[in-house]
């Protein structure tokens, strides 16, 4: 099902009565990179995914966002879906996101899945490449900038075995509003730092990465495993970043045996 809330689009699937699991998408991608997370768990799960401020179909308005105004819109939606301690499933940016939410509020869930994200806030070289990217697309528009970043983001196998798939991708998300992409950036150039808070996580806690994974490697979420109590970590084979596009079965097999030995 389709809604609208405070502007935002949101796309729901599943028996609301069912546990429900939120879904955060990352950078600049749209909900659809979980579609087949909601095909599978919509089956026993109110699958809950929306489109992040200024990405997607979510309207761009001002462009100005905080990894604060992030947050504020995902507590809005669940305060309006009246989800019951969903549990919390963000990836990358959606992972900057989850990171943040769980430090402001983790009693309203359940449980966080962090795929392919870090705590660590931009350091000056990552400022400084944010700034390059909002320079590039003010220059050249919007689909150069989406081609090599999302490019960057996926792995061998999917570059080579599902290069339809990829284009499909990019051209999605070259149609963004480049005011909304380039304040995605702004607010990822400007979020907090969440380690500090990582050992205050209370709830139980699922790390994916994906083994090829450039952006948020393997050796930076064993770090964050390490510091979250009881954390638990799976690599996924033949992905990069994009772990929930790049290799389903295994990332669905990842989070349906958390959930279930979690009674979630
Ligand atoms: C994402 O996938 O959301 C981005 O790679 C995050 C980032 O650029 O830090």
């Amino acid at each position: 099902m389709k809604k609208t809330i405070n502007d935002l689009f949101v796309y729901t699937s599943g028996s609301e009565k069912n546990k429900a699991i939120l879904f955060v998408h990352g950078f600049p991608y749209d909900h659809m990179m979980w579609k087949e997370q909601i095909k599978e768990f919509s089956q026993n799960y109110f699958c809950a995914a929306y489109d992040i401020r200024g990405l997607g179909q979510s309207p761009a308005g001002n462009g100005q966002f905080t990894m604060e105004s992030f947050v504020d819109d995902l507590e809005i939606i669940i305060n309006e879906l009246q989800l019951n301690k969903p549990i919390l499933c963000g990836l990358s940016m959606g992972g900057y996101i989850s990171l943040r939410a769980l430090e402001r509020m983790q009693e309203k869930f359940s449980a966080a899945i962090l795929c392919d994200t870090k705590a660590e806030a931009d350091n000056n070289e990552g400022k400084l490449k944010r700034a390059a990217g909002i320079k590039r697309i003010n220059d050249e528009g919007l689909a150069p900038f989406a081609k090599d970043f999302i490019t960057n983001c996926f792995g061998d196998y999917f570059k080579q075995n599902k290069k339809k798939e990829l284009e499909n991708i990019i051209e999605a998300s070259s149609k963004f509003d480049p005011n909304g992409v380039k304040g995605s950036l702004l607010a990822m150039l400007g979020r907090t730092d969440t380690t500090a808070n990582l050992e205050r996580i209370n709830r139980p806690t699922l790390l994916i990465c994906g083994e090829e994974d450039k952006l948020t490697p393997p050796s930076v979420m064993k770090e964050m495993q390490k510091k979250i109590n009881n954390a638990e970590y799976v690599e996924i084979n033949k992905a990069g970043h994009m772990t929930p596009i790049e290799n389903p079965e295994e990332v669905n097999k990842a989070i349906k045996e958390f959930l279930k030995n979690h009674n979630l």
